[in-house]
């Protein structure tokens, strides 16, 4: 039977649209592609100063770069949800004030005092080895609050900022691969601040952590933003306020990882002692500047 005319005029002018309605979805622009899209993305900043969850200190920075990287970190990137201690009314579980948690029904209210302070363990991830089954230091978040002088992330650069992010770069080298002398000391029953590598008992598969690089933090996907957005999130980190974690220990390979001095500055040399066991990244390059011996890894 031939098709009408008519009907395949209508078939003809179906498909047609069907085409239509598949090119404008692919060229609609994607929200973190529209950089060139100033309506867009002015919707994103302002998006972003509306959830940030703790007073911005603005003073020197770009709002829009401030506002985008709110809307990164706060609707996207889920750094808060990796990079938080918790409450401690929470047993650290949760980083969301008393009356707050969005997982028991409750309307959102994140806890400003544990943001971005980071704590979370997420367990050993090396082969286990030795008489304890040994995989290595827990992998825990570090503090991603700006330090004293208002620097990002504790201290590091922008430039530095963008490797971590692109590439995973540990510059702490908290848990290295472990040598053979230190799967030695497994063996004897000791737990070093390295990452045992090999094959997993029982399996074919080789368990071959690099520990010169970030473990569990999704850089590989960050890894795709571009220099726009991870600067923007830069920005947004050296805007928020800074927390001197105490709640929490810190990593194994650097128990003092998680500690950022707030201040006050310059060091007096009683504070020196106080921080003796806590410096953060920042203090440790104060001291560096004074010249003390010991204090920088
Ligand atoms: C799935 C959990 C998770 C999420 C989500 C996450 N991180 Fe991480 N991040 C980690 C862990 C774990 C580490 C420490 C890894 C290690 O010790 O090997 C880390 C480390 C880092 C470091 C290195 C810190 C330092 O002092 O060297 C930076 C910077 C960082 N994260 C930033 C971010 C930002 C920004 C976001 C959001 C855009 C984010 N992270 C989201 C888990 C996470």
């Amino acid at each position: 039977m031939q098709m009408g005319s008519v009907q395949f005029a209508k078939a003809a002018a179906l498909v047609a649209a069907g085409v239509i309605g598949v090119v404008a979805i692919l060229s609609r622009p994607l929200p973190l592609e529209a950089q060139n899209n100033s309506e867009s993305i002015q919707q994103l900043v302002q998006q972003g100063f509306a959830i940030a969850p703790v007073p911005l200190n603005l003073a020197g920075k770009d709002p829009n770069l401030v506002g985008l990287g709110s809307y990164l970190v706060n609707a996207v990137g889920d750094c808060n949800g990796c990079h938080s201690s918790g409450t401690p009314a929470s047993l650290f579980l949760y980083p969301y004030l008393a009356g707050g948690n969005p997982y028991f029904g409750q309307p959102q209210k994140i806890d400003p005092s544990v943001y971005l302070n980071g704590g979370t363990s997420f367990g050993s991830v090396g082969t286990p080895t030795g008489p304890k089954g040994y995989g290595g230091p827990a992998i825990i978040t570090r503090n991603l609050t700006p330090d004293y002088t208002g620097q990002a992330e504790g201290g590091h650069t922008l430039t530095q900022f963008i490797d971590i992010i692109r590439n995973g770069h540990d510059y702490d080298q908290v848990h290295p691969n472990c040598t053979p002398t230190q799967i030695q000391e497994i063996n004897a029953g000791e737990t070093p601040a390295c990452i045992p590598t090999g094959v997993v008992p029982g399996t074919n598969f080789d368990n071959i952590p690099n520990g010169n690089l970030l473990q569990i933090m999704p850089w590989p996907t960050f890894s795709h933003m571009t220099d726009y957005d991870i600067t923007a999130i830069y920005e947004y980190l050296s805007a928020i306020p800074c927390i001197d974690n105490t709640l929490v220990p810190g990593p194994a390979g650097d128990p003092n990882e998680l500690r950022n001095q707030c201040g006050p500055e310059p060091i007096a040399t009683g504070v020196q002692a106080k921080y003796a066991n806590r410096s953060s990244k920042a203090l440790r390059s104060g001291w560096a500047g004074l010249g003390i011996p010991g204090v920088v890894k």
